[in-house]
């Protein structure tokens, strides 16, 4: 039997990686299974756990209110130390691109640890956005022993930086998370009741955005363009923003947004509710990673409010559009999604390059077989 530590900090970490905690609990006799997060998030994170029922083990209390990368960096490596040298685990699974996975990566590499690395190999190509994310990614790469890349594309990047051992391709999790939260939510009416301020004859657009990199004037441009779209198609359109609660996304979302008829400002989503307002929705405004791979697990087209994207295979495959994050680019694309019906068809009609639910299961016995 290995003992294997899952090590996470935030909401779409925890997503991504609790179908694979699942996984691991199946198989008692394979995996003495840890659960370590690091409490990057504390709220948005306790909402995941909590729904999934998942109970970490360690928590290392990272988060404080707008908490800088330093922060974040240096006092999660130095908790890390301890936590690993107390529980001596034969892996470590990592996921993604935030600090929380590049701090737990490097942790163990210091502690000759094997790493996982779960969502491997995505690349913008610019190291500046995502930031801090695409050098976090980058450097997990480099230090990981493992690496399941959810598309072959991504694959490729790695081949690219001569990442080229133990480089497996087995879907995104978010998609096991997707249809493990579907199947839970049959037969429950409480998510229609939530949503009954929703007129739901008309479009509904769910928006999210919180990007480090678009603080400042580019966050205020996306909600310039939330307000225009708001009043050009007010008798015809609702709109949904369950906000962030970085300190730094409030502000300025709260101030150009509130008090406008068909723009509902909500709290932070239970995942299950989110999904369910995802269904419901007529399109998808972000600047989230995984919202990019969600929408069109349930045919939802995603405009994406970023210059670039390490989700590219979204793009290709006409499932999402990179708008950018000028105001009026961004009104033009959501105009254009409202109005014309064959461009809408066209990407709900995309198919899904990002996986088919079976990832966990997939990465779980890629791992009992080389740990
Ligand atoms: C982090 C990740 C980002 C990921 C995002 C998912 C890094 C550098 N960034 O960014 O990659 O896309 O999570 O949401 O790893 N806050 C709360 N309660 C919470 C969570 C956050 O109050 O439950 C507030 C705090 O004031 C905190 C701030 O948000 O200081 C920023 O949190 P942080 O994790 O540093 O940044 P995110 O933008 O959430
Ligand atoms: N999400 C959620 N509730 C919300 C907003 C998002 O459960 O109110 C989920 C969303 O479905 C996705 C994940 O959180 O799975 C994305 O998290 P976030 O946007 O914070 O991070 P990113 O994907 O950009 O790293």
């Amino acid at each position: 039997m290995k003992k294997i530590l899952f090590l996470f900090g935030t909401r779409p970490e925890a997503i991504k990686m609790i179908p694979l905690i699942k996984e691991c609990e199946k198989h008692p006799h394979l995996w003495e299974l840890r659960v370590c997060v690091t409490g990057q998030h504390k709220e948005m994170l306790d909402q995941v756990l909590t729904f999934f029922e998942v109970k970490p083990h360690e928590n290392l209390a990272l988060m404080k209110p707008n908490q800088t990368l330093f922060d974040i960096t240096a006092d999660g490596l130095i908790k890390m130390a301890a936590l690993l040298e107390k529980e001596q685990p034969d892996l470590v699974m990592i996921h993604g691109d935030t600090t929380s996975a590049f701090t737990g990566a490097l942790a163990a590499f210091y502690k000759k640890i094997k790493i996982a690395h779960i969502e491997a190999g995505l690349r913008s190509g610019n190291k500046y956005s995502t930031f801090p994310e695409e050098v976090n990614r980058k450097m997990a790469g480099i230090i990981a022993d493992f690496h399941f890349a959810p598309t072959s594309n991504a694959r490729n990047n790695l081949l690219k930086e001569h990442i080229t051992e133990h480089v497996y391709v087995t879907g995104n999790t978010v998609i096991d998370a997707v249809f493990l939260t579907l199947e839970q939510m049959k037969g429950k009416d409480q998510y229609a009741e939530y949503f009954n301020f929703l007129d739901l004859r008309k479009k509904i657009i769910l928006i999210t955005g919180h990007r480090r990199e678009s603080f400042g004037k580019p966050l205020e441009e996306m909600c310039m363009a939330v307000k225009a779209v708001a009043e050009k198609y007010a008798s015809c359109v609702e709109i949904v923003y369950p906000v962030h609660l970085n300190p730094q996304v409030q502000e300025p979302v709260r101030r150009i947004l509130e008090n406008h008829e068909n723009i509902h400002l909500i709290a932070p989503l239970e995942y299950p509710y989110l999904l369910w307002l995802m269904q419901h929705c007529y399109l998808v405004l972000t600047d989230s990673g995984g919202l990019q791979e969600e929408g069109p697990a349930l045919k939802k087209p995603v405009l994406v409010m970023r210059d670039v994207t390490e989700r590219t295979e979204g793009i290709a495959a006409g499932t999402a559009t990179l708008v950018g994050t000028s105001r009026e680019k961004i009104e033009r694309a959501v105009s254009t999604l409202l109005e014309d019906d064959i461009i809408y068809q066209q990407m709900v009609n995309a198919i899904n390059p990002y996986g088919n639910g079976t990832s966990a299961r997939q990465i779980m016995e890629i791992l009992s077989g080389i740990v």
